[in-house]
């Protein structure tokens, strides 16, 4: 297991998995198929049917999946209200924890809770919040998630207007350590757009499954490697 305090800080583009496109029935296995296919991350997408119209799973299937995790377990919770759940997920092994700063009216109380319980903090933007709602929080996380889909659902179309708001972020953010994530829509095409943009973290949930299964894993291993080498290819934009 990967400690919060182990996972080093870099800029490099990483790209992130989301499971919510694996096969629910095969998590332990699905996750190490992508680990061993080169992912960096792995994205798991926590949903409760109330701040989001869809539900997955909650702390006991993020511990149930922990052991087949090497590296970085990289939790989103689409849930509100989140801090009673915070210490739960941390207690699952997640090495990154990331709240909406539109699930309640405390993010910065979240936020301190998440890095008490020993995890790295991200805040979720949903694609109509600006970037400004988090300029008085950049001392206190280690990630901003820029959702460019709505949340709830993987497979949806990459929302363009939201690439401003990246290059925004990236300058608000400067030499801080906190890592850009992008999160939905996220494709060979759009992969150079937001890492011109300035994201480093690049979850990628049908792109990434699309086509590969636990019995055909090198399929994962290919589009990993085509979306990283698209984001790679790209040049900064955002300064
Ligand atoms: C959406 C989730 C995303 C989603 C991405 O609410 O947070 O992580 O699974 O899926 P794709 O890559 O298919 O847009
Ligand atoms: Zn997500």
């Amino acid at each position: 297991m990967t400690s919060a305090s182990s996972v080093p800080f870099d800029r490099s583009i990483k790209i992130a998995p989301s499971i919510l496109s694996a096969d629910f029935a095969n998590f332990g296995k699905e996750c190490e198929a992508i680990e061993a296919q080169g992912c960096d991350w792995v994205h798991v997408d926590v949903m409760d049917g109330h701040f989001v119209p869809n539900i997955t799973f909650g702390p006991a299937t993020c511990a149930a999946i922990r052991p087949h995790i090497k590296g970085v377990m990289d939790v989103h919770l689409m849930i509100s209200p989140v801090d009673a759940y915070v210490e739960a997920f941390a207690k699952a092994g997640a090495d990154v924890i990331t709240a909406h700063v539109e699930a309640g009216p405390h993010i910065h109380r979240t936020l301190q809770a998440i890095r008490g319980a020993g995890a790295r903090a991200g805040v979720a933007l949903n694609p109509g919040t600006p970037a400004e709602h988090i300029q008085h929080l950049l001392d206190d996380i280690d990630l901003v998630c820029v959702m460019t889909v709505n949340p709830g659902f993987g497979g949806q179309s990459f929302i363009h207007s939201q690439i401003d708001k990246v290059c925004t972020l990236r300058r608000m953010i400067g030499d801080r350590p906190v890592h850009i994530e992008i999160d939905g829509g996220v494709d060979p095409t759009t992969a150079p757009l937001v890492a011109a943009a300035g994201a480093d973290v690049l979850v990628a949930g049908s792109a990434v499954f699309r086509g590969g299964s636990v019995a055909t894993p090198e399929v994962y291993g290919q589009n990993i490697s085509t979306i990283r080498k698209a984001a790679e290819s790209a040049g900064a934009s955002w300064a």
